[in-house]
């Protein structure tokens, strides 16, 4: 790529992109004229889904990244760095859920396994690639987060979230996450990088075996709204499609 386009294109980086939202985040940011990396632990997995949106005409590239791995943050940071030389947007979507019983019930195991990914894991990730997003004019942050992460609505039995205390590990691995985007977006104001958390909705996915009920082009259409804000957009915030969400 020649040194004109790519300091005219906007890059993102979207992790979790072989598959459901995160693949779909990166379809509907790539016909909108972005290059954008779509970040996958598995090469094969990843491969594969860049080759079926670029058959599409889009401009996405694969990127190996487990965000569990510092190596493999790091290489995925240093290969940006050398071949793109900045990023304006990163998508922090990959996630896990890996509990569905009642809290008493879940392992300390389980628990450490889910931070690792959903909270480790973007803080990692994040860490090793702020330095290539403080280089953009335009630095958007967006943390996959969930309705299921929000103290309020845990605490309110008349909130719209299902079986919302069937998931300890996963539903406070995302109020976790969400810290990060208060704690960030406030630090990096000066730097004009937004950081913002988004709430999808229950989209039908590999995640919930496709018990959701929204489509991916549904779920996606909050996290690319937050990667595409304007630069008088709001920062440090949760979204969903109904705009502003609840801690
Ligand atoms: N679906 C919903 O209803 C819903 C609701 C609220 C929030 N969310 C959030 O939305 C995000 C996407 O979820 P989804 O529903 O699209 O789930 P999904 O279909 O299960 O996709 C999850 C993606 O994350 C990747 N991933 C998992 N661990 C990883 C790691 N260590 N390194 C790199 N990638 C990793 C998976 O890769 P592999 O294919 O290699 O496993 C996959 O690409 C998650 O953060 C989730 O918590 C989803």
């Amino acid at each position: 790529m020649d040194k004109t386009s790519i300091e005219e294109m906007r890059i993102a980086l979207v992790t979790g992109a072989n598959k459901g939202i995160g693949k779909e985040i990166s379809r509907q940011l790539s016909a909108k004229g972005l290059l954008v990396l779509m970040g996958a632990r598995d090469r094969q997995r990843g491969e594969e889904a860049a080759a079926e949106l670029r058959a599409q005409g889009l401009r996405v590239e694969f990127i190996q990244l487990d965000v569990t791995s510092q190596q493999s943050v790091d290489d995925a940071a240093a290969e940006v760095e050398r071949r793109l030389g900045r990023l304006d947007i990163l998508v922090n979507n990959a996630g896990i859920r890996l509990d569905w019983s009642a809290a008493s019930e879940l392992t300390v195991d389980i628990l450490k396994e889910t931070f690792e990914t959903n909270v480790l894991g973007v803080f990692r990730v994040t860490k090793a690639l702020l330095p290539l997003l403080r280089k953009s004019t335009h630095g958007r942050i967006v943390n996959m987060s969930s309705g299921l992460g929000s103290l309020t609505w845990n605490t309110d039995s008349n909130s719209p979230l299902p079986s919302r205390h069937l998931s300890l590990a996963y539903s406070s691995s995302k109020a976790a996450l969400n810290m990060i985007t208060v704690q960030l977006a406030d630090e990096l104001r000066g730097a004009r990088i937004k950081v913002n958390s988004a709430d999808p909705g229950f989209t039908a996915t590999d995640m919930n075996r496709h018990r959701g009920q929204k489509t991916v082009e549904q779920g996606a259409t909050t996290p690319v709204h937050l990667a595409l804000l304007p630069d008088d957009g709001p920062t440090g915030g949760i979204f969903g499609d109904g705009g502003p969400e609840p801690w």
